[in-house]
């Protein structure tokens, strides 16, 4: 099969698709074919080396990638729950995603909802599982008013309706180009950039949470708005949340079940009650470009690589 490999940390030109043997699944294991991968930010900073403390890359040939959908071409011993043929959401927790088959536990899979469009099923795990985190850590009070980080984003845009759904109004901060995708969703857009604070305070008299999924000083803009330190969030500063006592979140490790949440999260969009756009679809060789596309940073929703 062909999947995605890297030798030596570096920008996207050290990622290589390469022929790779397929790995048999054994007992309770199960072998998905990929039809869509999802993208993470996280993924080009591991890539870059810039976490090797934490998450170090094991060369040669280390691989890449959480998030995928597809379907199931063979079961391992002792899985009785999932059939071939079956379409499925998958996280891969080995970074292996970003190939043509993924051999994984058949716990680490959840059945595809109906209806549910692929590309979105291919984002879920990591957006899915760090929105909710993040909810969940500033649990949002009907009524209340949750200010969102990069809302637009994967995450972000995840995070806000979940929010949303508390019951609680919720201010997006993004650019002008994804305000009118946030309004569409129920969310305040306020746009980032000098003066942001005023804006802030001018389209909401309190602020009680604050979700930061872009870092960059917004631990501390959300403190000087007087927002109670645990209150707020962050999925990105970690040394700044340290420093004053705000919870970090790390989604994929969080407290929670990621399958059930993922399942939940799936049913919600396949439903139309919750939205995840897909803002580029990048055929699996241009798995480079679709990373310099990441590492934009501006966008709405998910990119996605077309993988079979
Ligand atoms: N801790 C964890 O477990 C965890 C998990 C997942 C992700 N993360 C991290 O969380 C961050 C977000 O991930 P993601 O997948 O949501 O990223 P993403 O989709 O790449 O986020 C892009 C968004 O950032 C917005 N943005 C750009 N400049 C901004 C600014 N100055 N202020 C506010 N927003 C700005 C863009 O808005 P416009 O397009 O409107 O400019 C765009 O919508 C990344 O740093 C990622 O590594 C952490």
């Amino acid at each position: 099969m062909k999947a995605v490999r890297f030798d030596e940390y570096g920008d996207s030109s050290v990622l290589h698709i390469r022929d790779v043997n397929v790995i048999p699944p054994t007992s309770g294991q199960v072998l998905v074919k990929v039809q869509y991968a999802g993208i993470n930010p996280g993924e080009i900073v591991i890539r870059e080396g810039a976490m090797r403390d934490f998450f170090p890359a094991r060369f040669p040939g280390e691989g890449q990638g959480s998030d995928f959908a597809g379907s199931i071409v063979e079961l391992g011993t002792g899985v009785d729950h999932l059939r071939v043929g079956e379409a499925v959401i998958g996280m891969s927790d080995k970074r292996s995603a970003h190939a043509e088959y993924v051999t994984i536990a058949a716990n680490r899979v959840v059945p595809m909802p109906k209806g549910l469009d692929p590309r979105v099923a291919a984002s879920l795990y990591v957006a899915a599982t760090t929105a909710q985190a993040t909810v969940d850590t500033v649990a949002p009070q009907p009524g209340e008013t949750v200010a969102v980080s990069a809302a637009a984003g994967g995450v972000g845009i995840l995070a806000s309706q979940l929010a949303r759904r508390t019951g609680a109004d919720v201010i997006g901060i993004a650019g002008p180009s994804s305000a009118q995708a946030l309004r569409d969703l129920g969310i305040q857009p306020v746009e980032y950039g000098e003066g942001l604070v005023e804006r802030l305070r001018e389209a909401a008299p309190r602020i009680d949470a604050f979700i930061d999924c872009f870092g960059h000083g917004y631990v501390e803009t959300a403190l000087d708005l007087g927002v109670a330190p645990e209150r707020v969030a962050t999925i990105v500063d970690f040394g700044t949340a340290q420093r004053f006592g705000v919870p970090v979140v790390v989604g994929t490790s969080a407290a929670m079940d990621p399958t059930a949440v993922v399942s939940r999260i799936a049913r919600l969009i396949a439903a139309g009650e919750l939205s995840l756009p897909i803002r580029a679809v990048y055929p699996f060789d241009e798995v480079r470009a679709a990373y310099d596309d990441l590492a934009t940073r501006h966008g709405v929703g998910k990119i996605v690589l077309s993988v079979g």
